[in-house]
């Protein structure tokens, strides 16, 4: 297919992206700066973003799956790439190939690359779990795992990190995190180990703790517009624009409903308009009777219950409403904005959520932006 049909489309703001990153380095002081470009850049598409970002002089990029790493080295991405899930699958031999820098916390993960290694030293990240409880080498667990590294003499300890768990939240617990960090660096040494760089801060962190930036940032969310708290005010750019257009006005009578369930029934007569976007697309169904949209640069509720592929709106505050009009989900309209966050309070859930999950069914289209 030559041109997407649909009126419905995500354009991806790269020039909002490239901004963000200048405000997230100068939070960062002069860290390096690794991009967290996982989930397809957070529902962004992760290759016109890595692209733009290495343009821009980013220093490395964070994936969760090899596969992310393979496919922008495909694409000719040739900085820094840390696959941080830390779990390999058969892939061992291609990602060493590919120049992935693997998160190790696991000593079958460590046998593993040592078994591909032929002479040859391999870099990795040791991940500590410092309090996430996720993934990571507990803290308790640090000494047995390094002394059984020792099994495996071509895994070098390139770089050491954690993942704060509050850093948008709860100072203290980070202090708590970042002493633990400090222990395991400690006795990483000990063992003989030279880790050349030390992370830990994602995008709360870059903006509110100073004091976990280390060497590498590892900010995500804000490179996509948002700070990582709703606490935390950074003049960042959304950078998704999602529209569709008005397929649909009709006048509803006082008693009628409209949707699935009738969970909206109409008090008064009012004008609905129909957008042809629905939770195919990834507009989240909790958000029914609670969100908004943009139509006329006035905010819209949407009205009963989000559908698959159609979704309704009340427009009676907008009489001139009409077929074709541009409807935004995220953006901005006529000097009015919807972002992500707001969406994210009307459907009980987080930006992140909202942004990873705009379906593979609206088609991204860049622009600089
Ligand atoms: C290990 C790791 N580092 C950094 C990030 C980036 O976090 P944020 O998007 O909050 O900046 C993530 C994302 O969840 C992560 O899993």
């Amino acid at each position: 297919m030559e041109a997407a049909l649909r009126q419905t489309r995500a354009e991806v703001l790269l020039d909002a992206i490239a901004h963000n990153l200048r405000i997230v380095r100068a939070a960062a002081n002069g860290r390096k700066v690794l991009a967290v470009v996982k989930a397809d850049a957070y529902g962004h598409g992760i290759v016109p973003v890595a692209k733009r970002l290495q343009a821009e002089g980013v220093d490395g990029f964070g994936v969760a799956l090899a596969e992310e790493g393979l496919e922008l080295r495909e694409a000719g991405i040739d900085r820094t790439i840390l696959v941080l899930n830390g779990i390999n699958g058969g892939a061992h031999r291609d990602i060493i190939a590919a120049g992935l820098t693997p998160v190790l916390y696991d000593p079958s993960e460590a046998g593993a690359f040592e078994a591909v290694a032929v002479g040859r030293p391999i870099d990795v990240h040791l991940k500590v779990d410092t309090g996430m409880g996720r993934l990571g080498v507990p803290l308790a667990e640090l000494t047995d795992f390094l002394r059984d590294l020792r099994r495996f003499p071509s895994i070098r300890i390139a770089g050491l990190m954690t993942h704060l768990s509050t850093a948008d939240a709860d100072p203290v617990y980070v202090a708590e995190q970042l002493a633990g960090f400090k222990r395991a660096e400690g006795l990483v040494r000990r063992f003989g180990h030279e880790p050349s760089v030390l992370h830990a801060a994602n995008s709360a962190a870059v903006f509110r703790h100073p004091e976990t930036h280390f060497d590498w940032v590892r900010p995500g969310i804000s490179l996509y517009g948002y700070p990582g708290s709703d606490s935390i005010d950074a003049p960042l750019r959304p950078a998704m624009r999602w529209r569709t257009e008005v397929l649909r006005v009709r006048t509803l009578q006082p008693g009628e409903s409209a949707g699935y369930g009738r969970s909206f029934r109409a008090t008064r007569e009012m004008r609905l308009a129909t957008i042809p976007l629905g939770y195919g697309d990834g507009l989240l169904r909790s958000a029914s009777n609670r969100g908004h949209v943009l139509i006329r640069g006035v905010r819209c509720p949407i009205v009963g219950n989000i559908a698959m592929d159609l979704t309704t709106i009340d427009v009676s505050s907008v009489p001139e409403v009409a077929v074709g009009d541009e409807t935004l989900l995220l953006g901005e309209q006529g000097g009015a904005v919807l972002d992500a966050r707001d969406l994210a309070a009307a459907a009980g859930t987080i930006p992140y959520e909202v942004l990873t999950n705009v379906s593979r069914r609206v088609p991204r289209v860049y622009v600089n932006r």
